[in-house]
């Protein structure tokens, strides 16, 4: 379970993920460590994409210089809560396209409902990041991933904020290709849902409602 699951243990994401933990912090703080985090989370995530040599000519002499090969970057926000990550990492791979899932929880079922689908129409020659702050009871993250496999993507990592045991879990069992990037893999989820200790409600701390 654990060769696909990568915890960023850097400290300056450990430090700001603290604060966002902490209740008392704002929203104006919180969406902006939420930023400066995401933008942390994408130097590990982009990590092993592959490099090419391209011949440049430096004011100095001529070099075959490593630079991303052509495959390029898909990342798919799961909504609402997903698109809070996408801000810092457009600022470092602003090429990548974009695509947003939109999932309720239908109240008698439980179970996951699309409500909104949009997706670059060529996922299966990119590399796709699906990215949720929160990696809950996994049921959205692994309705949403099956929706882009379904639409072709093949490299699929999943990066989010925090992830409860059982998330981490269900997604393995459903995509155990799937790697997952997170900032810290939380204790357990509550009875309602949370993740414990956690930071509350993601989307609410991030846009200020309740
Ligand atoms: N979604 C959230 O926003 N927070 C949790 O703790 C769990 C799911």
């Amino acid at each position: 379970m654990t060769e696909h699951l990568t915890v960023v243990t850097h400290p300056l994401v450990q430090h700001k993920l603290s604060i966002m933990r902490d209740q008392e912090t704002s929203t104006s703080k919180f969406r902006q460590l939420l930023r400066e985090i995401s933008m942390l989370l994408a130097y590990e995530v982009t990590r092993d994409l592959p490099l090419t040599s391209v011949k440049i000519q430096t004011p100095v002499c001529a070099m075959d210089a490593p630079m991303l090969e052509g495959r390029k970057l898909a990342l798919i926000s799961i909504l609402r809560a997903g698109n809070g990550l996408l801000d810092g990492i457009l600022e470092l791979v602003p090429a990548a396209r974009v695509g947003f899932v939109g999932l309720y929880r239908d109240p008698e079922t439980l179970t996951p409902v699309q409500y909104y689908c949009k997706l670059p129409a060529d996922l299966a020659e990119r590399w796709t990041i699906v990215v949720d702050p929160m990696l809950a009871t996994g049921n959205s993250s692994v309705a949403a991933v099956d929706l882009i496999k379904a639409q072709g993507a093949q490299n699929v990592i999943f990066l989010c904020l925090l992830a409860a045991p059982e998330g981490v879990k269900r997604m393995h069992e459903a995509h155990p290709d799937v790697r997952i990037v997170t900032a810290a893999l939380d204790d357990h989820l509550n009875d309602h849902g949370y993740i414990v200790p956690g930071l509350g409600d993601a989307g609410d701390r991030m846009f200020g409602t309740k």
